[in-house]
C-alpha cells in the first residue's frame, strides 16, 4: 500500500458503484484470489474513458474479464475491447462473463502470450490499459507505442510495486530484484519518450497515464 490506508479508505466511500453484474463478478474475484482492479483504478478508468471517448481499447491481462465489462459499460459511446489473457484457467471465465454481461460483441478476448499477439496487432487503439505481469511490461513497450494511436491513451497499472520500487534494488527481496529493473526501465522509457507525455500518479499500487502527442 503506497498510500495511507485511511485516505484510500475514505476514498472509497464515496464511490457510487457498479452494475449489479460487476459487483457480482467482482465478489467472485476476490473469493476466487483472481486479481482485478481496485475501486479506486476502477473510478480513474470510468473517468477517463469519459473524457477520451475511445471507440477502440487494448487491454493487456483479461484476468476473469472484469475490467473489460466495466470498461464496455462505462465507456459512453459505441466502442470494441481487445484484450488479452494467458492463463488457461481464466480464459473460460472471462469468456463466460462476458456472455453474462451480454457483451460478447463487444468485447475480444485473444488467447496467448501478449508477448506474441501483440506483435501480431495492426490496428491502433485510442486507449490501451496494461494490467499484467509487470516485469514484462518493459517488453511489450514497442509494440505498445507503435499499437497507440496519436492523442491516444495508455494507462499502466502497478507501476510502483506496492512502494518497493523506490527502495534501493538490494532492499527488495532477490526474487523481486528482476521486475524491479524491468519497472524502472519501463517508467524511464515512458516518461523520456518525446513522442509520450507521461504523470506517474499515486494511485492505487501506482499507475501512469500516458499520451501520445499528436504531433512528435
Ligand atoms: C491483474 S490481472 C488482470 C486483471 C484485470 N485487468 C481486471 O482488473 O479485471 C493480470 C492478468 O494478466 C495475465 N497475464 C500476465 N502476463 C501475461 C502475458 N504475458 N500475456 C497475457 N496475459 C498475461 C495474468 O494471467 C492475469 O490474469
Amino acid at each position: 500500500m503506497i498510500v495511507d490506508e485511511r485516505y484510500v479508505s475514505y476514498m472509497n466511500s464515496l464511490n457510487t458503484g457498479n452494475t449489479p453484474l460487476l459487483t457480482e463478478i467482482e465478489r467472485e474475484a476476490k473469493s476466487t484470489h483472481v486479481p482485478i482492479i481496485r475501486t479506486e483504478m476502477q473510478q480513474f478508468l470510468k473517468t477517463m474513458l469519459c473524457m477520451s471517448k475511445p471507440a477502440a481499447i487494448l487491454e493487456v491481462g483479461a484476468a476473469i474479464g472484469f475490467s473489460s465489462i466495466l470498461m464496455a459499460e462505462y465507456n459512453p459511446v459505441p466502442c470494441k475491447i481487445t484484450t488479452i489473457e494467458n492463463y488457461e484457467k481464466r480464459i473460460p471465465i472471462a469468456k463466460a462473463n462476458f456472455k453474462r454481461a451480454g457483451k460478447e460483441e463487444v468485447i475480444t478476448l485473444l488467447e496467448g502470450d501478449a508477448t506474441d499477439i501483440l506483435k501480431k496487432l495492426t490496428t491502433p487503439y485510442d486507449f490501451i490499459f496494461m494490467d499484467a505481469a509487470k516485469g514484462q511490461y518493459i517488453h511489450f513497450w514497442e509494440d505498445i507505442k507503435r499499437l497507440l494511436k496519436p492523442g491516444g491513451i495508455l494507462v499502466s497499472d502497478n507501476v510502483l510495486q506496492d512502494g518497493d520500487l523506490i527502495q534501493s534494488r538490494f532492499a527488495v527481496t532477490r526474487r523481486n530484484r528482476t521486475i524491479h529493473k524491468r519497472m524502472r526501465e519501463y517508467l524511464y522509457t515512458i516518461t523520456h519518450d518525446e513522442e509520450l507525455v507521461t504523470s506517474i500518479l499515486p494511485l492505487g499500487d501506482g499507475i501512469t497515464l500516458s499520451v501520445r502527442r499528436e504531433k512528435p
